[in-house]
């Protein structure tokens, strides 16, 4: 089993990494912001809760997100382990996510820290566009699709998220760095940060977090 905990700040990549990692190292990717979003769009009572935090650019509190995190490992498919993409995102969460993996035996064993200067994220997250259908990411300047408003991979129209709008950046900015900086302290801590610089091209970063997992897990 290999657990790897994908750290940044929202816009630092994350979601952009996340999937070709999880294709080369052959786990699942397993991202709370996408489970919020699909039970946001099923219109569950999770997802109706969760939003009023999302549109606040507030974390969702942990007794909705935990258990819903921990249903998802629970999957057979991540009886492999996972990549886990934007959880833990606090020090409650992080003792959490220890002791779930030590009743399966297993543990953490990277944490991977994508580092993006604030001013960076702020123009990252207001060029950001999404892909309706499966949530392919695209960036206005960095990464444009080849049709305008067209996913490259699926054809579906390409979206702004809610989140994305310029004061609800400003807002999860705020709310969340502080939380973030703990839970890379947390793994820092017990020797298990890598920090990659994230200011470089996709595949640069890329290369450098694979580099990080393979010599890890
Ligand atoms: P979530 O979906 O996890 O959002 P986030 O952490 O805020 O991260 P983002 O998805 O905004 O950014 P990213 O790092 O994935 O960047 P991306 O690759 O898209 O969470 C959403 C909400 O759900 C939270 O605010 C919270 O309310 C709730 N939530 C989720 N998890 C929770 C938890 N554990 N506890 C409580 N609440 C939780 O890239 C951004 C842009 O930059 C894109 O346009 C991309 O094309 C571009 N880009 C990427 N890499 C590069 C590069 N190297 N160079 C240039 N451009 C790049």
């Amino acid at each position: 089993m290999t657990f790897l905990v994908l750290l940044g700040a929202p816009g630092a990549g994350k979601g952009t990494q996340a999937p070709i990692l999880a294709d080369r190292l052959r786990l699942p990717h397993v991202a709370t912001g996408d489970l919020f979003r699909s039970a946001v769009l099923e219109g569950s009572a999770v997802g109706l809760e969760a939003r009023q935090y999302m549109e606040r650019g507030q974390l969702v509190p942990d007794s909705i997100t935990v258990k819903m995190l921990l249903d998802r490992l629970a999957q057979p498919d991540a009886s492999v382990g996972a990549i886990l993409d934007g959880f833990p995102r606090n020090l409650a969460q992080a003792d959490i996510l220890a002791s779930a993996l030590a009743d399966r035996h297993s543990q953490v064993d990277v944490a991977l820290e994508i580092e993006v200067p604030e001013e960076e994220l702020v123009r990252r997250l207001s060029g950001r566009w999404i892909c309706k259908a499966n949530g392919h990411v695209y960036n206005e300047r960095s990464h444009p699709p080849r049709v305008p408003g067209i996913c490259d991979l699926d054809d579906s129209p390409l979206i702004q998220r809610d989140d994305d709008r310029s004061e609800t950046i400003a807002a999860r900015l705020a709310a969340q760095l502080a939380a973030l900086g703990d839970v890379v302290d947390y793994y820092r801590q017990r020797g298990l940060l890598r920090t990659i610089d994230g200011r470089r091209p996709v595949t640069e970063v890329t290369d450098a977090l694979l580099a990080a997992a393979r010599a890890e897990s």
